[in-house]
């Protein structure tokens, strides 16, 4: 089953036919926001808040472990993130979409893994699943993240902006800071020789929680600014949640025609199905 998490100015998924709310508690504490449980054309789709209803999480406060855990434990598959993004690359504009394809690091405070070894909780697993039974084994896990978004949803999502006419650009590297504050023009700067695209606060560690659970995970970021000093004047919230509203619209033909396309994982060829195995010690 598909599932979106909706970021900075998405707290609901127009256009789909919700069933149910579902309140989930996990090892990890309780996910931002209850489940949603929705229907898009006869197939069902979970969405889940990122930042909660009201945006009561800051990106560092978000419990992603608890996001992704309840995700799977009530059938996600594929995750798809979406993402308000500020602009690096000089060729993007805002409003535009992303399909990125790789992602660097600084952020500072976040827990990564569910894999705590003797520091995990106690767990008793619910379904048999890997990632159930390593963490009620209390194991550690090193898990690769050498191509960490899954190439076959990323595919998919390339072939729905295509179809839907919209702007975007496939591929280019999302770099993660810490945030609640935005970048300064030097950090930009630094992230631009580094070779980062676009630059926001949530897709990491979200990714790679997505990849410890062994789901497929593709984040859509939408460009809402440009990054700080491009543009030469101060950023604020108000122009990326109001670019966001202003690409509701697009967004929900995303991901009605993407729930429409995706027949399920199984004969996907990419490893997010197996990056548990010979990961743990
Ligand atoms: N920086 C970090 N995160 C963001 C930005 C930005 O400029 N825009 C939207 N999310």
């Amino acid at each position: 089953m598909l599932a979106f998490i909706g970021g900075s100015g998405l707290y609901d998924l127009p256009g789909l036919e919700i069933l149910e709310e579902v309140e989930v508690e996990t090892p990890f504490g309780k996910p931002s926001a209850p489940v949603v449980r929705a229907r898009a054309g006869g197939k069902e789709v979970l969405f889940l808040a990122r930042h909660g209803k009201n945006h009561e999480y800051p990106p560092h406060r978000v419990p992603y472990r608890a996001n992704l855990w309840a995700l799977a434990e009530l059938g996600a598959t594929a995750v798809v993130g979406i993402n308000a993004v500020g602009g690096i690359d000089p060729l993007l504009r805002p409003g535009d979409f992303v399909v990125v394809d790789q992602f660097l690091d600084f952020t500072k405070s976040r827990p990564q893994t569910f894999y705590e070894g003797k520091f995990s909780p106690d767990y008793e697993p619910k379904k048999g699943k890997k990632h159930e039974l390593l963490l009620a084994q209390k194991k550690v896990v090193h898990v690769d993240v050498s191509h960490p978004f899954c190439s076959e949803l990323r595919r998919l999502l390339a072939a729905v902006l295509e179809e839907e006419n919209l702007r975007y650009h496939l591929g280019g590297t999302y770099a993660a800071t810490e945030g609640p504050r935005l970048e300064s023009a030097a950090e930009i700067r630094a992230l631009a020789l580094l070779g980062a695209a676009v630059v926001g606060m949530t897709m990491v560690p979200e990714v790679v929680l997505a990849r410890e659970l062994q789901l497929h995970y593709a984040g859509l970021c939408v460009v809402t600014n440009p990054a700080a000093g491009i543009a030469g004047r101060r950023l604020t919230s108000e122009e990326v949640v109001s670019m966001m509203k202003r690409k509701e619209e697009e967004i929900k033909r995303v991901v009605l025609r993407l729930v429409e396309r995706f027949e399920g994982t199984s004969g996907w060829n990419c490893d997010c199905g197996r990056t548990l195995e010979g990961a743990e010690i």
